[in-house]
Parts: structure tokens; C-alpha cells; sequence
């Protein structure tokens, strides 16, 4: 086997690494190849954001499901006998970036609510649709009633839509179940897909996501159901890695947000919160107190509790698919966090409510909807939601080590991302370093 000098590409720093292997695999002639090098930070914050560290006429090499090699392809025609690599893709006129992690979704549910629209159309708000026994009720009778294997073919079908629109890993919570059998159910339907399906999943309990019909007007019971039964048998199965928490007006106050998330630290579920999505309840200050990991929609967050998210490090993930389908005309203030420096990712929130499996749709969201940059909206779905998942050592840029999670786009840059919308633009997706989505 010749032995190989292999280095990040000449735009960055040369980090020269020796290898003995050859790939299996490589992209070559990409019209740029977004490598999102975490030298620039990661989380990115601020102007970082628009640091993609694009490699034009960009190749990548793969060993097994590893990244060995990015650079331009004149550099890795020099460091290869290209004659000898099984699996040669040429993505001349194309667009080559990291796979896309959703980091918020709830997509293990039964039934639908596609009648509700009307309702929404009628003027009836999200909060009224769920005291009236719709929305996250409706689903969690359907979701109570559906069998494990229903609720995995339901997820599997998700997940192979969301593979095929590029997302190679998500975050997946529990939430329709409410009982503890039943969000056993669901974070076990959560952990067979993980193990049988090609994207990674991380599994979070949210069995605080509404109080069910059976503790109306007695919440304190059902927290105190949580934090006794639900989260010690959820943490004796080792069923789940975050725990989350709907905070909000009329769901679950921060008073009992705190006493859930204290408990769970103590069985080593690391914390993340549903915050300010209708009412500013000063949950983006909880979120900084608590030290979550990420907190999600922060529709309504005032400007102390954003600043202190930013001192914290905690990830704004913002889910503007929710307002889009609750049809607000207001949006998280993306801009003005970014002037605060706190780290922004986006997720799809994938749910009965808000269903769309692309993180493509997404991108246009962000952009048209809340101003973000093509660069800002594609580090949103990958370096920085890779941090909102804390695997940003893994996944979440093109770098040496990593694992081969990639997407070749049939459009020549990431400008095109959001702008040629409603259709789907992956052209192939690598999944540790194997195509598992061919459009070609
Ligand atoms: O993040 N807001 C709370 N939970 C989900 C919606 C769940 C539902 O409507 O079924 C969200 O938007
Ligand atoms: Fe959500």
C-alpha cells in the first residue's frame, strides 16, 4: 500500500496528516465544496457565521465511513492513484457540504391533524385548538393507541423522507405518549430506529410537553409523575440523552420546568428547553440558569435573557417552520441574536403541526423569514446544530477524522440553497461514507 501525505486544503492552515490508505471513495471537480472547518469556531457566533471555508473545484476522499482527505482536486490527483478508487463521483458544476442535522424534531406520532388548518384559517390560535382537545392531545390519543410497530413504521417512513432531503442525523423527542408506558413506547420506537435505520438519531424525553386530560388542573401531579416514575425508569433503560421541557404560558411554568430538569441532571440527562414560543415567560433567562444545551423557538425572548444566553453558550435553535404553519407574521429575532452573539441552529420541529422533513424548506424559511444569509442558514444546519447535539467532534463539517456524512447538490452554490425552493435539490447523500440516496 503506498503511503500518502494528506492535508486540508491550502485555503486553511496545512495540517499535514500520514496515512497509509486509500480511499474508497471520492468527490472531485465540486464547484465548491463547504467545508465548514471548525478553526472558525463551533459554535459559530457573530460574523464567523459566513466563514463557510469554501474549497472551489473542491474534492473529498473516504476510507470506510471516515473523511481522509479535503482539498481541490488537484491536490488529491497528486495524493492518489485515482485509476485504483472504486467509487469516483464527479460534481463538476455542484455544491458539496456536510449532511444537514436537525436538531429538534418530534417525528414518532400516530395520526394527523391536517384538518386543523381550517381551524387556523378560521382565526383559532394553537393554544385554543389544544384546550379545545386538539392539537398535542389529539395526537397523544392517537399516539396512545398506536402499537410500537406502527409508531416505527411511522418514524421509519420520516426518516427516509428526511434522508432523501439530506438530513443524515436528528435529534427525535418523545412527548405524545404522557404516560409512562406509553413515552416508554415512544423513546424505544426512537432507539430500534436508531439502531436499524442509516440516519444517527439522539433521543430526548419530553414527557413535560402538555399535561394529559388525566391530571387536568392537577399539573404539580403530573410533574411529580415525571420526576418519579417517568425519568428513573427512562434512565434505568438508558432510553434517553437530553431532556426537554415545553415552557410556556398555560403548560409548564418555570417554577416546574427547574424541578424537571434539576431531577433529570441528577440522572445524567443533559438539559434543553421549548422557550418564549407564544409568551415570553423569561424562559431564555431559565435556559442560561439551567446551562441547556439548546433551547428552541425563542419567538418572544427579551433582550437580557438572549444576552445571557449568549454569555452561557446556549444554542437558539430556531424552528421558523412553527410560525409559518401557526401563520404568525412575526418570526424569532434571528438578526438581533446574532448582534448578541448567541449561537443560532435550525431544526425543521418536524410534528403533527408543523410537518415538512426538509431541512431545505427550512433554509428558504430562515432566509426570506427571518434574514438570515445563505452562509448563516447552512451553518445553522450543520457545524452549529451538530453543537446543539454536542457532536460537533463527529459531524457537522467536511474535515479529516470526521465521519463521511456529505451531500452532493445539483446546484453550482450554497446561494441556490434557499432560492430555488419547494423542490428537492440533493443530488446524492453519503451516509457514513456510503451513498444511500442516489438522484442521479
Ligand atoms: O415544538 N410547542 C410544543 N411542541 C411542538 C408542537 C407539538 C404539536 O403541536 O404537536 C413544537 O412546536
Ligand atoms: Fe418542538
Amino acid at each position: 500500500m503506498k503511503v500518502v501525505n494528506l492535508f486540508v486544503a491550502s485555503t486553511y492552515d496545512k495540517k499535514e496528516i500520514h496515512t497509509e490508505v486509500e480511499p474508497d471513495l471520492v468527490i472531485y471537480n465540486a464547484n465548491e465544496l463547504i467545508s465548514m472547518n471548525t478553526k472558525y469556531g463551533a459554535p459559530r457566533t457573530g460574523d464567523e457565521k459566513s466563514k463557510l471555508a469554501i474549497v472551489n473545484d473542491g474534492a473529498i476522499a473516504v476510507k470506510d465511513d471516515r473523511i481522509i482527505f479535503v482539498g481541490t482536486t488537484e491536490e488529491l490527483m497528486s495524493k492518489f492513484e485515482f485509476g485504483k478508487i472504486s467509487t469516483k463521483i464527479d460534481a463538476s458544476n455542484r455544491l458539496v457540504t456536510p449532511g444537514f442535522v436537525d436538531p429538534h424534531t418530534h417525528i414518532i406520532f400516530d395520526g394527523a391533524r391536517e384538518n386543523e388548518l381550517t381551524m387556523k384559517l378560521e382565526g383559532r390560535s394553537y393554544i385554543e385548538i389544544l384546550k379545545a382537545g386538539g392539537g398535542i392531545l389529539k395526537t397523544v390519543r392517537d399516539t396512545r393507541n398506536a402499537s410500537l410497530e406502527k409508531l416505527v413504521e411511522n418514524g421509519r417512513k420520516i426518516l427516509n423522507r428526511m434522508m432523501a432531503h439530506g438530513t443524515t442525523t436528528c435529534e427525535v423527542k418523545s412527548g405524545y405518549g404522557l404516560s409512562t408506558e406509553s413515552e416508554i413506547k415512544i423513546l424505544r420506537a426512537i432507539k430500534i430506529l436508531n439502531e436499524s435505520h442509516p440516519i444517527d438519531l439522539v433521543s430526548t424525553f419530553l414527557g413535560a410537553h402538555a399535561i394529559p386530560i388525566e391530571f387536568e388542573n392537577r399539573p404539580d401531579d403530573y410533574v411529580k409523575m415525571i420526576v418519579n416514575d417517568m425519568l428513573p425508569k427512562i434512565a434505568k433503560e438508558g432510553l434517553a440523552e437530553f431532556c426537554d421541557v415545553f415552557c410556556e404560558e398555560g403548560i409548564f411554568t418555570i417554577k416546574q420546568t427547574r424541578k424537571i430538569i434539576n431531577k433529570a441532571k441528577r440522572y445524567g440527562l443533559k438539559p434543553q428547553l421549548h422557550i418564549d414560543e407564544i409568551v415570553d415567560t423569561n424562559g431564555a433567562m431559565l435556559a442560561s440558569e439551567i446551562k441547556a444545551i439548546q433551547g428552541g423557538h425563542l419567538l418572544k425572548s427579551n433582550q437580557e435573557g438572549l444576552k445571557a444566553m449568549a454569555n452561557e453558550g446556549v444554542i437558539a435553535t430556531l424552528l421558523p417552520g412553527t410560525p409559518f404553519c401557526l401563520m404568525l407574521n412575526y418570526y424569532a429575532p434571528a438578526r438581533k441574536m446574532i448582534d448578541l452573539g448567541v449561537p443560532i441552529a435550525l431544526a425543521t420541529d418536524l410534528n403533527p403541526n408543523c410537518w415538512t422533513e426538509s431541512i431545505q424548506m427550512i433554509i428558504t424559511l430562515a432566509c426570506y423569514k427571518m434574514k438570515l444569509t445563505p452562509a448563516e442558514a447552512l451553518t445553522a444546519t450543520t457545524i452549529n446544530s451538530a453543537c446543539a447535539l454536542q457532536r460537533q467532534d463527529e459531524i457537522g463539517s467536511l474535515e479529516i477524522g470526521k465521519k463521511a456524512d456529505l451531500l452532493v447538490f445539483d446546484v453550482p452554490n450554497h446561494n441556490f440553497l434557499p432560492y430555488h425552493f419547494g423542490v428537492n435539490l440533493v443530488s446524492k447523500v453519503i451516509k457514513n461514507g456510503m451513498i444511500v440516496i442516489d438522484n442521479d
